[in-house]
């Protein structure tokens, strides 16, 4: 067989790999056998030639089989959500308190950032206390006295996709279809829920941007997960500006907390619905949408999914008090207008590049080794289609700790609108079924 250099090349020059060098490789990678930059050689390699349907299925599959399996076939069904990625993206903080108060049990491993999106656990570790690194029992006493757990994926789970991840996140290497299939199958696969509903970003904030991509992408993680014998389904939802008001971890939990007490942005609430609907249809089949809809507006009036996600943070070990009063949340020093110069109506938002530079004033890293900032971020004041008058805010720039040039990023966040004459055709929140 092929050592790693000979790998490399066959890759680099637009060859086909083998399953058993994918294997190796992968292997390879978790034992730390190779080497971090040749990992990465790799993986850019992939990222420009692309790997075939054989290598994708290869590479999910040993990534999967790099760690545990968990089972949780007798709480079933077990169901999760997950999201391509996107900015301000804080689905999972609602959808799972929702659908469990509505009656099914969620379970959903999620990552941290990647690339220009936040990371859901960067958003969970905003709240005082909350801890994500819970082992196979806590995560299933979660289920039985909660009805939902939020972790991280444990050291044991996927390895190889951590360390994949985390070098994917630094070496500009996301945006590969198989890549991203093969990092969000080979975790789902090995962490036991029994339903899974995709959420497929499409749109500039997504990382694969046009809706011929995201479809591609839809099918093979639906079709995949079916041949691996769990339910699923997935909708294509919009990506071209980011989600709700608030992009950055604290501000985001704080939304999410506002959507859960009916007080928050309808987008992220009809999103939740949509989403939590198929989930349901899923625990309990055949129920209509209609009917599952009806369930989960009544868990968000009644008050039961704010009590749900009070109940899971406290489980979860951290301060549930939030809920009730979330400006116990991590609050930025400062919240400084960026303004408009003119006025007319917002056509674009450059929503990747919102994300990139969110990362910038700390809300995610640039670097492994960097840390976060919880109370930094954005409040968008002016979405798509809103008519803005010159020097009325765009948005809001709030800062946390750490020094940040506030008159260029004031600046550089202004200039993430387009301002044109006439309102700009909008896309459908809910683009697609698959
Ligand atoms: N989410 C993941 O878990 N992996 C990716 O590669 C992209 C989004």
């Amino acid at each position: 067989m092929k050592g790693i250099y000979e790998i490399l090349r066959t890759k680099r020059d637009g060859g086909e790999l083998t399953p058993e060098e994918i294997r190796w490789l992968v292997a390879g990678v978790v034992s730390g056998e190779i080497p971090e930059y040749q990992t990465s050689a790799f993986l850019m390699a992939s990222v420009i030639r692309g790997l075939s349907i054989a290598e994708t299925t290869a590479l999910t599959e040993a990534m999967r089989d790099s760690g545990d399996s968990w089972d949780l076939s007798d709480l079933a069904p077990v169901l999760d959500k997950h999201s391509t990625g996107g900015v301000g993206d804080k689905v999972t903080l609602v959808l799972a308190p929702l659908v469990a108060a509505a009656g099914a049990r969620v379970g959903m491993m999620s990552g941290r950032g990647l690339g220009h999106t936040g990371g859901t656990l960067d958003k969970l570790a905003a709240i005082p206390g909350f801890r994500t690194d819970l082992d196979l029992p806590r995560v299933r006493k979660a289920l039985e006295e909660v009805g939902a757990a939020l972790f991280a994926q444990t050291d044991t789970v996927a390895p190889a996709d951590r360390t994949l991840y985390a070098l994917r996140d630094v070496t500009a290497t996301v945006e590969s279809l198989s890549l991203i299939v093969a990092s969000i199958l080979s975790k789902k696969l090995a962490s036991g829920t029994t339903g899974i509903v995709f959420d497929i970003k499409t749109g500039n904030g997504a990382f694969l941007k046009t809706i011929e991509e995201s479809r591609a992408l839809g099918r093979a993680l639906v079709d995949t997960s079916r041949a691996a014998g769990r339910k699923a389904s997935g909708r294509i939802t919009d990506m071209s500006r980011p989600l709700g008001r608030a992009v950055g971890n604290a501000l985001e939990a704080e939304e999410s907390i506002r959507v859960l007490r009916n007080e928050g942005p309808d987008r992220i609430r009809e999103i939740c619905l949509v989403l939590g609907a198929d989930m349901l249809a899923f625990a309990e089949p055949p129920l209509a949408q209609g009917v599952a809809r009806a369930r989960l507006e009544e868990a968000f009036t009644s008050g039961e999914a704010a009590r749900t996600f009070e109940r899971l943070i406290e489980f979860q070990g951290g301060d549930p008090r939030v809920v009730e009063d979330p400006g116990r949340l991590p609050q930025p020093r400062e919240r400084i207008p960026a303004v408009s110069q003119t006025a007319g109506y917002v056509t674009e938002i450059a929503t990747e590049r919102m994300g990139f530079l969110s990362i910038d004033i700390g809300c995610g890293r640039r670097k492994r080794e960097d840390t976060i900032d919880p109370a930094a971020g954005f409040l968008v004041e002016k979405t798509l289609g809103d008519r803005v008058e010159a020097g009325e805010p765009l948005a809001f720039l709030c800062l946390g700790d750490r020094p940040a040039p506030r008159a260029k990023m004031e600046r550089e966040l202004a200039a993430l609108f387009t301002i044109g004459d006439r309102p700009p055709e909008i896309a459908d929140l809910i683009r697609e079924q698959l």
